[in-house]
């Protein structure tokens, strides 16, 4: 009735921005990521304890839509496994890195989550049910389940059975490959992805654009991935990014993730491309860039990150899948 899983967070390169369906989390669009190792978020769920669900993240007890959040999957489980008389649950999660430094924490967490959970309810391992589920919690959770290169599949169903991530390339497909995470603001961003992506697909004149050529996106990235063709990987993640931060500052009111010191960054690895260091920049919903290179060039772009006043900088490498852990917490 208890189960502990460790999961990595991803960083999308062809993004997700927008969801035709709020309350199951359904995207408008395909995405594709890749997970990141070293950092990893465990999370442990034990069923049948207490008088009620009790919910802790990072050492504090969990309310309003972070609490709702954790309990639509715990309840999705509850109701998956009907025949057990699961109870309430007590979950407690903790990341090894900041939360609110815009890592996708909260990826790796639900993803744990999911893992954790269908396993301490006695629902047999299976990554399309894990990736469904955790898409409930957060909708970029779906590809942390798996390791290596996911593409979350926009699915076609109002139900949402078809909306889930799986597994192009495993971690060991392209090992030299680096995404290094340049935090240069750490504060809690004040609009969440959820809203400014809500922002975005009810306001923005280019948000149609945006979706018009997301699933060609990603069929293009998931060919470079395949013949590790790093420059125009790299090219189509800045494009890719830029797309999708250009919505936000079309739309009404507009919405600009960027600090000074992001488009400083983006502006010195512009610069190194030009002597030759292959880097380029990938951004999510937040003003922290993260670098894509290779093991060769990793120092070289945490040197950049840090003159341009990064300050923390972690380099990460392709991560596994999401896995059970002996050990709870
Ligand atoms: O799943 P959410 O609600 O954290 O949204 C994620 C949105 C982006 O990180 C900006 C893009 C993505 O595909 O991960």
């Amino acid at each position: 009735m208890k189960s502990t899983a460790l999961a990595h967070p991803n960083l999308a390169l062809v993004k997700y921005w927008g969801k035709r369906d709020d309350a199951l989390i359904l995207p408008h669009q395909s995405s594709l990521s890749m997970t990141l190792s070293p950092l990893s978020v465990r999370t442990t769920v034990a069923f049948g304890v207490g008088s009620a669900d009790e919910v802790e993240l990072n050492g504090y007890v969990a309310k309003g839509s972070e609490r709702d959040r954790v309990l639509r999957v715990l309840d999705a489980v509850r109701a998956e496994a009907k025949d057990a008389k699961l109870g309430p649950a007590r979950m407690v999660s903790r990341g090894d890195f900041p939360a609110a430094a815009g890592l996708a924490s909260s990826a790796a967490g639900f993803a744990a989550l999911a893992v954790a959970a269908r396993a301490a309810a006695g629902l047999p391992a299976d990554p399309r049910a894990a990736s469904i589920l955790s898409r409930l919690g957060s909708g970029s959770a779906c590809r942390s389940v798996q390791g290596g290169f996911c593409e979350w599949m926009r699915g076609e169903r109002p139900d949402g059975t078809d909306s889930y991530a799986v597994q192009r390339f495993d971690e060991k497909h392209w090992p030299e490959l680096r995404m290094v995470v340049a935090i240069v603001n750490r504060d809690e961003k004040e609009v969440k992805s959820r809203d400014g992506m809500k922002n975005a697909v009810e306001t923005s004149p280019y948000y149609s654009a945006w979706v018009k050529d997301a699933e060609a996106e990603v069929v293009r990235a998931r060919e470079l991935i395949a013949r590790k063709d790093l420059q125009a990987l790299g090219e189509l993640c800045e494009r890719n990014a830029w797309r999708m931060h250009a919505t936000s500052l079309a739309a009404d009111p507009p919405l600009c993730y960027l600090l000074p010191k992001t488009l400083e960054l983006i502006h010195s690895l512009r610069e190194q491309r030009k002597k030759g260091v292959p880097v380029w920049f990938t951004l999510d919903a937040g003003p922290n860039p993260c670098i894509l290179t290779d093991a060769a060039n990793e120092v070289a772009a945490e040197a950049v990150a840090r003159a341009c006043g990064a300050i923390e900088v972690v380099r990460c490498v392709p991560g596994g899948d999401a896995k059970l852990q002996t050990e709870h917490l």
